[in-house]
């Protein structure tokens, strides 16, 4: 099966669940591979009260034996600690009506950026809490536990994930400082590699929740490690481009994403944005090549290019504000307040672990798709195999030209 995953849970309900399929039979993994995310995604300058209450660590049900994976669906289950004050409200056993009354009344104040008001229109619901639950971003924490699966996985083939933030509202530093200090953004608590930027994205913060109110910002993910080839040209639905773009996408409150230099590349001239491709003098690149720059993002007709896969994306910023904002009392129509319940002022130092989650995800899923094998013995026979190919041949498509000869790669202009 392809390499997938599914969640469940609600964020006040008993546990967060995730289901991820197509692991290959071998891989060591242990609660901790998992639970070391987890405990990052919960950190960050900025985050709210709920980050104080719940210890986000895993339990596996299934799909592990004695520290290595059996080729079956690998299922995680992640207590909400916070259920125990939630229970009444939250049962999955019918409630008799007029019991608990408090606990239990309609939510009717839909929260402007959230997805309260469709999805009480869509699911044809009289209380948003119904809705509020499951779209709350307390689901990443599965999607977390997901990607520290992937992870794993691709640390067998040497491919690393690290992520950085380079904005939060106006305080900024280069992005080409996030990608370069991804690997140590954790020492900073706004996961920001530059010192006097992360002290001026702290100060933003502050000022924005003493005005009661909120901040998005900017990451950028960085996977190094990957060979060249992941993802296909050949159909619109394998472009690995448009795969990162999907899932980083799907994570609540993303705006937008963008590959290396990404948007700003459309105000350049060709020749200021291609990474070109010259021999490779001190072994790096891959099969004797290697690339100027890396200003698209290592990814070239939707596959890796063996550059790092560099992925940014723009978080909007936290809808839920004490400065709470306009809305209408669905059970009376009048005009209202937003309902609120405790809310993070930013949370995008949390959303770059998520990112990384979802990269780890589809590159996984990609990863298995070019080598797949449903055991790690054989996957890296596979991966070998290949990577003997690429080497010791002239960027693994010839056997190595004699010296002197034109170079020409006989295409023309398309
Ligand atoms: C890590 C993380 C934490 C978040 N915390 C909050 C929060 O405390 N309050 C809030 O209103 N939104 C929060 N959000 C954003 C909402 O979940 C999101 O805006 C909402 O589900 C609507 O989805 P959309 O913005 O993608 O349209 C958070 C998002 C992430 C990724």
């Amino acid at each position: 099966m392809r390499f997938s995953f599914s969640t469940a849970g609600e964020s006040h309900g008993p546990a967060e669940v995730t289901l991820v399929h197509g692991v290959p039979a071998g891989l060591p993994l242990t609660v901790e591979d998992v639970d070391r995310d987890l405990a990052r995604r919960q950190k960050g300058y900025g985050r709210g009260g709920r980050q104080k209450i719940e210890r986000d660590g895993i339990e596996f049900i299934g799909g592990v034996r004695h520290g290595r994976t059996l080729g079956a669906p690998v299922s995680m289950l992640i207590r909400n600690q916070d259920y125990a004050n939630w229970e009444a409200r939250m049962t999955p056993d019918p409630v008799e009506e007029g019991k608990d009354g408090k606990h239990n009344q309609p939510v009717t104040l839909p929260r402007p950026g959230h997805a309260d008001l469709a999805g009480m229109q869509k699911y044809a619901f009289d209380d948003l809490r119904n809705v509020l639950e499951r779209s709350s971003a307390r689901e990443t924490t599965a999607r977390v536990a997901a990607g520290g699966v992937a992870k794993r996985l691709l640390s067998e083939f040497g491919i690393e994930i690290h992520s950085a933030v380079y904005r939060i509202g106006g305080a900024a530093t280069e992005k080409q400082t996030a990608v370069a200090g991804a690997a140590t953004a954790d020492e900073s608590d706004v996961r920001c590699p530059d010192p006097e930027a992360a002290e001026k994205m702290k100060a933003e913060i502050d000022a924005a929740r003493r005005d009661r109110d909120a901040l998005g910002g900017e990451f950028v993910v960085v996977a190094r490690g990957c060979p060249p080839g992941l993802g296909s040209y050949v159909d619109w639905r394998d472009k690995l481009d448009a795969k990162l773009a999907a899932a980083v996408m799907s994570i609540n409150a993303m705006k937008g994403v963008e590959f290396g230099d990404g948007f700003d590349v459309a105000r350049h001239r060709s020749s200021e944005v291609q990474d070109e491709i010259v021999p490779s003098e001190n072994g790096e690149g891959v099969a004797g090549l290697t690339r100027t720059s890396n200003r698209l993002g290592g990814l070239e007709g939707g596959m890796t290019n063996g550059e790092p896969v560099v992925v940014c994306v723009a978080m909007k910023p936290i809808s839920t504000i004490a400065k709470a904002l306009q809305t209408v009392d669905l059970s009376t129509g009048e005009p209202s307040r937003a309902f609120r319940e405790r809310a993070d002022s930013c949370a995008v130092p949390a959303a770059a672990v998520i990112g990384e989650a979802m990269v780890a995800v589809v590159l996984a899923e990609t990863f298995l798709e070019k080598f797949g094998a449903d055991n790690l013995t054989d996957l890296r026979s596979s991966y070998e195999s290949y990577m003997r190919r690429l080497q010791g041949t002239v960027g693994g498509v010839r056997s190595a030209a004699p010296s002197g000869s034109s170079g020409s790669s006989g295409f023309g202009p398309s």
